[in-house]
């Protein structure tokens, strides 16, 4: 493993990949998969022109698992054949009323994919698992399983104060990292921490310093971290929902990783792992099931380290042409979507109102102006879709309508487009035509539409850069 590299699919299918992820290459996991919340999480988009008053939003991901799925039959049959202990202890918990079988359709998703993590870490490699209190109980005996508890190094306690409270009980302000390694022969760095102690007892004289806070002496770091969580004033957030602080991958990058080390996320999410790796020069593999993460990740790291970076790293999996974008369509209309979105650099608008992408630009007059974007999938066009772009422009106030079309639009479609006046009295507008049509295989060859300057959708990129430059002290 030479490169760095994204992959865009499920993890575990790439993991089952020898070719991609061969046995013992991997120095340290770092994965925060879904916890089992139950919940819907989305990511949020500023509109153009709007600011942070109005924020669209698309779903990133759900966090819900159904034991009568196909996928929980599968893992667990899988289970039962090469890890039958555990699938026992997952079958027994399924009996357990309702509650315990959405835990238990989750734990077998875990454990197939913490066998493959297994294979690939190295026999001096670690493996931190982010998780909260909902599953951490049962996922540290699934570790215990997998890895060995003689493994075990440490239960991390990820301490923050953002996210609600209720008057039923304690405030839940905290998560849980698992630390195991592959072996008792294990890389690993000592980080040290301030501590400011009310006692010298323990210390020389010489140990002790001064800064603003007291005096201090210089420790091994502990396993609780307050760290703070990514909230809507972080300079770093991109609007993923939980998107992890980067000063935490910091910590666990420099313990158990070196330079030039492969450092591998197996559910990457907007990239923190692939961020904070990059600035530390670590090599690293990112992986994700969503385009929408993959595309985000892209768009944080060439804002952060320039465009250069693209020459540093391959991603896998993404359509390259139009039998893998046709492909894409077929396995999921969504996801095709958010891709075709993509390469013209709108951001995706969960499908609302018939607008499935937005972006802006500056008018002359300085006004921003949204240009919205449609995608038709589907093997079938009709000139009828371009009067519901033409109308959809209107309603929305649009200056510009696009159609990105899988197959190649009629003579009549071509026609409607190039006679429609929507918005002629606007001044960008009366240069660039209002209505326009691109099919998948046009835009992967590189033909763009005509369009003024656009306004970058990633709103944080100059942020994003900015961060970058800072070092984190800890
Ligand atoms: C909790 S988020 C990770 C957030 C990440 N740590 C960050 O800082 O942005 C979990 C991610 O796992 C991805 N995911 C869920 N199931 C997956 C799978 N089977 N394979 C790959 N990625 C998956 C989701 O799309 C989501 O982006």
């Amino acid at each position: 493993m030479n490169t760095n590299a994204l992959y865009y699919g499920d993890n575990l299918v790439w993991l089952r990949d020898h070719q991609y992820f061969p046995g013992e290459s991997v120095d340290l996991i770092y994965l925060d998969p879904p916890f089992n919340s139950k919940a819907d999480y989305n990511v949020l988009f500023n509109e153009p022109g709007k600011g942070d008053k109005s924020q669209a939003q698309i779903q990133a991901f759900d966090d819900t698992w159904d034991w009568s799925s196909e996928a929980s039959e599968i893992a667990l049959n899988e289970l039962a054949k090469k890890r039958p202990s555990i699938a026992e202890f997952i079958s027994y918990l399924s009996k357990q009323g309702k509650l315990q079988e959405s835990m238990a359709a989750y734990l077998s998703m875990m454990a197939v994919r913490l066998i493959e993590l297994h294979r690939v870490l190295k026999s001096s490699g670690s493996l931190y698992l982010h998780c909260d209190p909902t599953a951490s109980h049962y996922l540290k005996l699934l570790m215990d399983a997998v890895f060995g508890a003689r493994n075990f190094q440490n239960e991390i306690v990820w301490c923050f104060k953002t996210g609600g409270a209720t008057e039923r009980r304690f405030g839940r302000k905290h998560n849980i990292i698992f630390f195991y390694t592959k072996t008792t022969n294990y890389k690993f760095n000592p980080q040290k921490e301030k501590s400011y102690m009310m006692h010298e007892y323990g210390f020389k004289k010489s140990h002790f310093q001064q800064d603003e806070k007291g005096q201090y002496a210089w420790v091994i770091a502990k396993d609780w971290w307050e760290i703070p969580a990514v909230g809507s004033a972080t300079k770093e957030r991109l609007g993923y929902p939980t998107q992890k602080p980067e000063p935490l991958l910091e910590k666990i990058t420099k313990a158990s990783s070196n330079e030039g080390d492969v450092v591998l996320d197996p559910f990457c999410g907007c990239g923190t792992t692939i961020a904070v790796a990059e600035r530390l020069k670590r090599r690293w593999i990112g992986i994700d099931v969503t385009w929408l993460a993959i595309d985000l990740v892209e768009k944080r790291i060439k804002a952060t380290y320039g465009a250069k970076i693209t020459s540093n790293y391959e991603v896998h999996g993404k359509p390259y042409d139009i039998a893998s974008a046709q492909a894409l369509a077929n396995k999921s209309k969504k996801e095709f979507e958010i891709w075709a979105i993509s390469l013209v650099g709108a951001h995706p608008r969960e499908h609302d109102g018939g607008v499935d992408g937005i972006f802006g630009f500056v008018e002359k007059d300085k006004k921003t102006r949204t240009i919205i974007v449609q995608v038709k999938g589907g093997d079938v066009l009709n000139p009828g879709m371009v009067r519901d772009l033409i109308g959809t422009v209107k309603k929305e106030g649009a200056a510009i309508g696009l159609l990105i079309t899988l197959i190649e639009p009629s003579g009549g479609m071509k026609s409607l487009a190039i006679h429609s006046e929507t918005y002629k009295s606007e001044l960008w507008a009366k240069e660039y035509p209002s209505i326009q049509i691109r099919t998948v295989a046009e835009l992967l060859e590189g033909k763009t539409f005509d369009l003024p300057p656009t306004q970058s959708p990633f709103k944080n990129a100059q942020l994003a850069k900015e961060k970058a430059q800072q070092s984190h002290a800890f």
